[in-house]
């Protein structure tokens, strides 16, 4: 028995040819690398296509390449036999090992140190690798996935992504699209999204109301599918503010209900005029819009706008924002 499948709401024609693509590479044993914004659903995707693979009831391993310490790479991946090194105390298995016939998902590849990323290219040319203190050749039988939200080439170009290890990756790429670049996708992904959010939040009559559904379809969604979950749990809190557990009346979530930053820029766009900006203007919309979907977190917003840190520090400060 499988489990049941992954949800996977396409309804845009960008993100149908997605699907399309992700049952053709399913079976494959390829390589594969997926790219696409913060948000847009690659954890997602690298799920649903182990899934619909052969390798479904194998291991599903997901390694987080950001917070893998350097010093721990070798030993995170290859494994080590006891007493390899200083507190080797037994052997432990890596996640190339314990990965079997399953798939092996490298998140955020572009984070890797350049120590690692030489070690990493070395396992993907021999496809093999040896426990650390250990002389057995164990062969690597995991499907890869690496995921990225980063501009890769332009990565090699800056010098901080091996190009050689870029173009074993880059064999077969999928490329998630922005939720704005999907529009017929929103409405649908917010219904399946509110789903879940009924049940965790004791909400089961909970709905959009029709003004809310157009905002939501007008929005840029710059954090993409994670902003909606966000912007949704948060309307469906401050919608049950003074309700009380006997709430009476429909349980609507009105646009009062969203954060400021979606209701701007949908009523930014009811008026012809006001849709003719500077780009200076568009651009301190978005980044306020982040900041406050990320609770500001300097990082989170960071990462989802695809700027440094410091950029964003200089930014945030030359706008005024908070
Ligand atoms: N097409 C989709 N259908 C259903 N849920 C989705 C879809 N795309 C993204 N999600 C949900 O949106 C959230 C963000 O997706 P995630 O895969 O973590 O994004 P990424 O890895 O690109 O940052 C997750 O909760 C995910 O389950
Ligand atoms: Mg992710």
């Amino acid at each position: 028995m499988t489990s049941e499948r992954l949800p996977w709401i396409a309804h845009d024609p960008a993100s149908l040819r997605l699907l399309e693509l992700a049952e053709k590479v399913a079976g494959a044993p390829t390589t594969l690398l997926i790219t696409g914004e913060s948000g847009t659903g690659k954890d997602h995707l690298a799920r649903l296509i182990h899934e619909l693979g052969p390798r479904r009831d194998a291991p599903y391993l997901k390694i987080d390449c950001a917070s893998l310490p350097p010093q721990l790479v070798e030993s995170e991946l290859f494994g080590h036999e006891r007493g390899a090194f200083t507190g080797a105390v037994e052997r432990k298995l890596g996640r190339f090992e314990l990965g079997g016939n399953g798939t092996i998902v490298l998140d955020e590849v572009a984070t890797l140190s350049p120590n690692a990323q030489s070690k990493l290219l070395r396992i993907l040319q021999e496809r093999a690798f040896e426990r650390l203190g250990g002389t057995e050749t164990l062969k690597i039988a995991a499907r890869i996935i690496a995921l990225t939200n980063v501009d890769l080439p332009a990565a090699v170009q800056a010098g901080s992504f091996r190009e050689d290890l870029y173009f074993r990756l880059n064999v077969l790429t999928l490329t998630v699209p922005p939720l704005r670049e999907r529009p017929a996708d929103i409405l649908p992904l917010a219904e399946h999204l509110l789903v879940g959010l009924r049940a965790a939040h004791g909400r089961p009559h909970a709905q959009l109301s029709d003004s809310a559904r157009r905002m939501l379809a007008a929005y840029a969604w710059p954090g993409n599918v994670r902003e909606l979950k966000n912007a949704l749990e948060r309307a469906l809190v401050f919608s049950g503010v003074g309700r009380g557990a006997a709430g009476t009346g429909p349980d609507l979530l009105e646009p009062g209900n969203f954060p400021e930053s979606v209701r701007a820029a949908a009523a930014g766009r009811a008026s012809p005029v006001a849709g003719l900006r500077s780009l200076e203007e568009v651009e301190r919309e978005v980044i306020a819009a982040t900041l406050e979907a990320t609770h500001y977190q300097i990082s989170r917003s960071a990462e989802i706008l695809g700027i440094s840190r410091k950029t964003l520090l200089e930014k945030r400060k030359r706008y005024g924002l908070k």
